[in-house]
């Protein structure tokens, strides 16, 4: 069956203030987990989910994101020279042939909401992806759009990727009240964004994840601003369940929330030991020496 779902919308307009000083002239997608920037990983777990448009909302000094994804004409000519050809097929495999990269600016930085509207119309009028690059998620096999996108091919609904979150940090995440379930899917009653714990319906967060019917357009457009100030995907898609049903889906899989120091720290370490040239060599460092190490370290530092 060919999939329903061949474009993605990658927002990258925002300033990720968190990792300052870092991302002051580099694009906070552009940090690196072992060998790859964040938008890397999100772009292929796109191309695994067979989406064909990679659409990604920039902003200025995000152009770090085009080149990468660009051909490097003077860097494939020096390594050909070289004859170093697993580099050269590790630059030239960054995006495969048949998949295309379409940039578009959104002028200010007024939301999530508004990000995805900048992108609408390149999308027009089909069902589309969202993927939010920050938040890193590790499967193994299927990837977690590839398993949202077969519900989608089976049920037509749009779909929010969602996880449990400790209670006390509801506020940080648009929170699902969930209904009925059936397996892993689960139809939305409500969605609020970022609900103090007191409010909240339920610890059920969504993540980064999003397969949204192109009807979220028409209330993209009229949302008045909601929390933080901003445009909110959340209340355009509290507003399309008036329309039709919406459907959360517990993934499987392990996120790194890699806007947070400790969520991309930890994806750093997990991901060493996922690398097939790291992993002995790392898990023997960490195993062994570690613990030693750093406790000479803050000792010596301390004295
Ligand atoms: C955004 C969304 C939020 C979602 C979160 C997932 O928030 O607005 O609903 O739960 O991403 O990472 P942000 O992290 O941009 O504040």
């Amino acid at each position: 069956m060919t999939s329903k779902i061949r474009k993605a919308v990658f927002p990258v307009a925002g300033l990720g203030t968190r990792f300052l000083p870092a991302t002051k002239a580099n694009p906070k997608e552009m940090l690196t987990v072992v060998d790859k920037p964040l938008i890397q990983y999100a772009a292929e777990e796109a191309v695994n989910a067979g989406i064909k448009e990679l659409i990604f909302v920039t902003s200025s000094s995000k152009r770090a994101i085009e080149d990468h994804f660009d051909k490097n004409y003077e860097l494939e000519a020096e390594l050909e020279r070289k004859g170093k050809t697993e580099l050269l097929d590790i630059v030239r495999s960054v995006v495969p042939n048949d998949v295309s990269c379409i940039y578009v600016r959104q002028p200010e930085a007024l939301g999530l909401g508004h990000a995805v509207l900048c992108a609408a119309p390149i999308v027009g009028d089909e069902p589309f992806a969202v993927i939010l690059a920050d938040d890193l998620i590790y499967t193994g096999k299927n990837c977690v759009l590839g398993q949202m996108v077969s519900v989608y091919n089976d049920r037509e609904c749009s779909i929010l990727g969602v996880e449990e979150v400790p209670a006390d940090e509801t506020d940080r995440y648009g929170i699902v009240d969930p209904g009925e379930s059936d397996g892993r899917i689960t139809k939305l009653k409500s969605i609020v964004e970022k609900p103090r714990p007191e409010d909240a319906r339920s610890n059920l967060a969504v993540v980064g994840r999003y397969v949204l019917n192109p009807r979220i357009f028409e209330h993209l457009v009229d949302i008045p601003r909601g929390a933080g100030g901003e445009i909110q995907l959340t209340d355009a898609i509290e507003q399309l369940l008036q329309d039709e049903a919406v459907l959360a889906y517990r993934f499987e899989g392990k996120r790194y929330d890699c806007g947070s120091k400790m969520g991309y720290l930890q994806a750093t370490i997990e991901h060493a030991l996922l690398h097939p040239d790291l992993r002995e060599e790392f898990l023997e460092y960490l195993v062994t020496e570690f613990g030693q190490r750093a406790k000479k370290f803050l000792h010596a530092i301390n004295d």
